[in-house]
């Protein structure tokens, strides 16, 4: 762990203070008193920062420093150096440590220089994770779908990526536009340019222009310096716009403009700036609706639909979904450090009948969701319904989901019930569930738990 310290001075007194304080200041720390213990300890464990003194017995803190560098590179050392070592500590610097201090040792320095340390992992490790998250999102083979219908998307992507068409995606929420979106500009020859998205719908209209075009200085009382605008920010590589369908006319004049001469003014100002980028557009509305409401340029239209792609819904493409579950079922497995391996067969029925109103989006929560919840490797029917009320972020297309479910449970946990005579040990245990959140489903769904008196009656 980045917080994992290793303490190597050949001075008791000093190494023992110097530990004291360092737990005080909650970091975990190893102390060793020679250079063979400490070449012990690093290759026994993954410490975060070494401060290592550059003369002790054993092996001295030049060659643990070598040894250290060679099993576990990524480690920060920072030497301990006495008056008479300074030429040590800078081969020790040659060698890969990052920093050294003086004896005496100031305890306050080397605490924030051990702080700066350790931070620097942190950054490196979520820029890490972050790098990831972007080949991740980019990948084309991240997008699931063995339809018809997703074939022939994906023939579309791999056709329009190396061109420099314009491309319009159309698609209910949820649908994937966004990542397909993404897909093209990661296979085309700008992929390792900037992808710059821009949500239409989300900047108000006095600012859109400004936003898309940039400004000069003092060309409204608010644009107090020179502003670059995203298709200047986007050159080389691909401009996203996302929700074109709610761009207002009066800036669609404007992208017209660009979109045919391939130039923009900023706003205030009156030379055109050439722009090579490519131009991809994704909407869920129905654009030649649109135009015939007068909402919608035709000339635009035309102009950003030269290649179309068209994401049909989930339920036309019902197909998809084992797939998809078990896309993000691994994806979830991963992020969240579980080991799923699937959905019961009773889910994927439910998956399979449901409509699908909020699409892939949604599916992808419902599984987070159960991902968290589940305490088997199969995720049931009650993980699902374990959502409850309070689940985070519920939209409105989900309180559908979730009625269905709370029906369908009820149902479920009430014959699982019966048919284990009443008994929720026995029941529990058939669900697959802990007694507690048995009694919990029992409570929230109002289920009449009891043996019923109908049938006592009856036996009588
Ligand atoms: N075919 C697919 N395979 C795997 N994941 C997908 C697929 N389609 C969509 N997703 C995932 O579903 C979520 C929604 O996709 P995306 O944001 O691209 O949809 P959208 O059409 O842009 O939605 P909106 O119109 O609401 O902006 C994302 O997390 C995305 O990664
Ligand atoms: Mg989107």
């Amino acid at each position: 762990m980045n917080s994992d310290i290793l303490l190597a001075d050949d001075e008791a007194t000093f190494r023992e203070t110097f530990a004291k304080i360092l737990r005080e200041e909650g970091m975990s720390v190893t102390v060793v008193g020679n250079g063979t213990d400490a070449i012990d300890a690093v290759t026994k464990q993954r410490f975060g920062v070494v401060v290592l003194d550059i003369r002790m017995p054993g092996a001295d803190g030049i060659k643990v420093l070598r040894e250290i560098m060679r099993i576990r590179p990524e480690t920060r050392v920072i030497m301990i150096t006495a008056y008479g070592t300074i030429e040590m500590a800078v081969e020790a610097i040659k060698l890969g440590a990052c920093d050294y201090v003086m004896k005496p040792v100031v305890m306050d320095d080397v605490l924030t220089k051990i702080r700066q340390n350790m931070k620097y992992l942190d950054l490196q490790e979520e820029n890490k994770q972050l790098k990831q998250e972007l080949t991740r999102r980019f990948d084309i083979s991240q997008i699931v779908g063995k339809s018809p219908a997703m074939q022939g998307v994906f023939e579309m992507i791999r056709k329009v990526a190396p061109t420099k068409s314009n491309v319009l995606i159309t698609g209910k929420s949820g649908t994937g536009k966004e990542l397909v979106a993404r897909a093209i500009h990661s296979l085309a020859a700008q992929g390792n340019r900037h992808f710059v998205a821009v949500n239409c719908s989300a900047i108000p209209e006095g600012l859109l222009e400004s936003e898309l075009f940039g400004h000069k200085k003092g060309s409204f009382t608010s644009a107090i310096a020179d502003k670059k605008g995203l298709f200047e920010s986007a050159r080389g590589g691909t401009l996203f716009m996302d929700e074109i369908g709610h761009m207002p006319m009066s800036c669609q004049v404007k992208l017209l403009r660009a979109v045919e001469h391939r130039q923009i003014i900023p706003v205030g100002s009156t030379e055109p700036i050439d722009i090579d980028l490519r131009l991809i557009a994704a909407t869920n509305k129905d654009l030649p609706k649109e135009i015939k409401a007068g909402r919608f340029r035709e000339d635009l239209y035309y102009r950003m639909n030269v290649v179309g792609i068209h994401l049909p819904d989930l339920c036309e493409r019902k197909e998809d979904i084992p797939l998809l579950v078990d896309h993000f079922i691994k994806q979830f497995n991963s992020e969240m450090g579980k080991t799923c391996a699937g959905v019961s067969d009773a889910v994927m029925r439910l998956f399979m009948s449901y409509d699908w109103k909020g699409n892939i989006r949604e599916l992808e929560n419902v599984i987070e969701r159960a991902s968290i919840f589940a305490e088997d490797d199969v995720i049931k029917i009650s993980d699902i319904g374990l959502l409850g009320s309070h689940a985070m972020g519920l939209s409105k297309e989900d309180e559908t989901l979730q009625t269905a479910t709370k029906a369908y449970e009820k149902e479920y946990i009430r014959r699982v019930l019966s048919k284990h005579n009443w008994n929720k040990v026995d029941a529990a245990k058939a669900l697959g569930v802990g007694l507690s959140s048995l009694y919990r489903k029992i409570d929230e769904l109002e289920i009449d738990s009891h043996k019923p008196k109908r049938s006592k009656a009856k036996k009588q």
